[in-house]
């Protein structure tokens, strides 16, 4: 296999999807990097995986994980680890994310990426899971910021302070989804840019780019459209104060044809390369 090292992963990159596999093994368009979603590749065997190894021979990747539930209570599972150690083994991600996030309880999968409360035994917990989850996978971990629709009463800190001490708790670095910020910055009424400048810019090592939804009092988090504008100049600002960190073009519902998930690249890369040429 090709070895590509964390140093490949620069400029703006795309999610990889089951419906472009062919476009990009047949004509292997100029993409810089690809992020897979582990959790479709964790079977030992069958065409996903083979199709994943294909595109990895040729493409820089990253692996993005939707399944730990790091904010619950259950214990870690065990056999899940394993299995992403085993996928890591076969792909070599450049890096591996997960979420700031619950997914289960009592040992039920609930599908939604659910909120946690800011609070000093909350972070004591999550922070002790990445660590475990850390040293079975023998690498450290991107945590990304959720989108999120509530806030619970008794919070101690903010959402940057808690990714803060997370990462000074565990040596986590911090996956940025500029999109999430957004989002929770507008149904919240935090300030985004704000929110990025009291994050711990060195841990940031990759920006998750994509669409909303405007509903009438609430934006929902569909990663199912073009990123909007108002998402791109908070895009702007955040490589401003963090320098420019590889970016991913992230499209789950409705996913169009590669051709535009190129053109949103582009954009992205543009900005990349002007905050480059300031720098320079
Ligand atoms: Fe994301």
């Amino acid at each position: 296999m090709t070895r590509f090292t964390r140093k490949s992963i620069e400029g703006a990159g795309i999610g990889l999807r089951t419906c472009h596999y062919r476009e990009i093994l047949g004509s292997r368009p100029p993409v810089a990097w690809f992020e897979a979603v582990a959790d479709n590749y964790l079977g030992d065997g069958g065409m996903p995986l083979l199709h994943l190894e294909q595109v990895r021979e040729h493409y820089p990747m990253t692996l993005h994980g939707v399944g730990m539930s790091l904010g619950s209570t259950d214990p870690l599972d065990q056999a899940y680890l394993r299995r992403l150690g085993r996928l890591i083994g076969r792909i070599e991600p450049a890096w591996v994310s997960e979420h700031l996030a619950w997914i289960s309880v009592g040992g039920s999968y609930l599908h939604e990426l659910l909120p946690l409360p800011y609070t000093q035994e909350a972070l004591e917990h999550v922070a002790g899971r990445i660590s475990e989850a850390q040293d079975a996978l023998g690498l450290p971990l991107l945590i990304e910021n959720p989108s999120s629709y509530l806030v619970f009463r008794g919070e101690q800190m903010s959402e940057p302070e808690f990714l803060r001490e997370l990462v000074r708790r565990t040596g986590c670095g911090i996956l940025l989804d500029v999109n999430n910020a957004y989002v929770s910055a507008m149904n919240h009424g935090w300030d985004p840019s704000a929110y990025i400048n009291d994050l711990p810019a060195t841990a940031i090592r990759e920006i998750h780019l994509a669409g909303y939804e405007a509903h009438e009092n609430y934006l929902f988090d569909t990663h199912g459209h073009r990123v909007h504008p108002p998402v791109w100049d908070l895009y702007a600002h955040a490589i401003e104060v963090l320098g420019p960190v590889p970016t991913l073009i992230e499209w789950d519902t409705d996913i169009p044809p590669l051709e535009t998930l190129r053109d949103e690249a582009g954009k992205a890369q543009q900005h990349l390369e002007r905050r480059r040429r300031r720098a320079a």
